[in-house]
């Protein structure tokens, strides 16, 4: 089998890093780039802790600056109590190996990879989507070329949750509620990746620390990397570990036969209380809806196979897929 040709949009973020990390051991995964965007923290952090990312486990791959606040409003806080002061659980960073940075945007970044290998790229996207709605605005033919976009966002109301930063949104798609709609309805074959399926999917601290035993430096970065990001959830939600967010996009590319998904249009709330809320109309409803009828289906995974997923991930850590 050939290789998945990635581009990973990425505002790092413990849970972005260890996504990386989980991209750069994988054997079926190419990465041909990463791109930054603001999110987690500002894009002037996120950008330098994607650089050190990429510099110290997927040598050689450059990284492009992306946007530095939404499409129109402002950028949202960092959220350093959730990802450190410095976006990466505050865990010393050594910046000696630090990746290139490519000169173009990250948009222009895309739509040049892009076009560089039609047919061929997956986009990974686990922050606010606002780099890739600049890349459709820059290119619409883009969507066309395309393989496949894997989106880390949003939630479907599984056990009642419709969010996680508002009772009616999640935070990469209150991030950039315009963008996601945009990008949603855009002609590329989208799956969502939500809370849904990323809440239910816990890292346990015992599996943390059998990964930080067993999976050499990958598993000591990972470690080390996630213990503020622990404390986080336990403080917040009583978790002994961690949900999965972002590492489940990357699951779902490598192993989609773990999801369950449902078909339909989904479309963003952009204004008001619920703004940055995920609606679907499934492709089995009858009524009308003219508001998503126009618009392209995306799979939106509403199930997962827990213990799969974290056999993957453990299993590509350690090597032993
Ligand atoms: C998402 O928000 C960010 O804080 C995480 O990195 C993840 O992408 C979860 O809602
Ligand atoms: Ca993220």
């Amino acid at each position: 089998m050939s290789k998945h040709k990635v581009i990973y949009d990425t505002d790092p973020g413990v849970d972005d890093a260890m996504a990386l990390v989980f991209q750069a051991l994988h054997p079926d995964i190419e990465l041909l780039g990463l791109t930054s965007v603001f999110g987690n923290a500002t894009i002037e952090t996120t950008t330098r802790n994607a650089r050190f990312l990429a510099g110290r486990f997927v040598a050689g791959v450059p990284v492009a600056q992306g946007a530095a606040a939404p499409l129109e409003r402002t950028a949202p806080d960092p959220l350093a109590w959730i990802h450190g002061d410095n976006g990466l659980g505050n865990i010393a960073l050594d910046m000696t190996d630090e990746a290139e940075l490519d000169p173009r945007s990250a948009h222009r970044f895309i739509v040049d990879t892009v076009r560089a290998h039609p047919g061929e790229v997956t986009l990974i996207a686990v922050g606010p989507l606002t780099n890739l709605a600049l890349a459709l605005a820059e290119d619409p033919q883009i969507a066309t070329l395309v393989k496949q976009v894997v989106i880390m966002g949003g939630a479907f109301g599984t056990d009642g949750v419709l969010g996680n930063v508002t009772p009616a949104a999640e935070a990469n798609i209150l991030g950039d509620p315009h963008a996601a709609d945009i990008v949603l309805g855009a002609a590329w074959p989208v799956a969502i990746v939500g809370l849904d399926v990323t809440q239910p999917t816990i890292m346990s601290h015992e599996y943390l620390a059998s990964l930080r035993d067993r999976a050499g430096h990958a598993g000591q970065f990972v470690w080390e990397v996630s213990r503020h990001y622990e404390a986080f959830h336990e403080q917040s939600a009583q978790l002994a570990g961690i949900y999965v967010h972002d590492s489940s996009a990357v699951a779902y590319l490598l192993a989609p036969e773990l999801y369950t998904t449902r078909s339909g249009p989904v479309r963003v709330v952009t204004e008001g209380i619920a703004i940055g809320q995920t609606i679907q109309k499934p492709s089995t409803m009858p009524v009308p809806a003219p508001e998503w009828d126009d618009r392209p289906e995306c799979k939106v995974c509403l199930g997962v196979d827990v213990p799969g997923m974290l056999a993957l991930y453990e299993n590509t850590l350690c090597g032993t897929l």
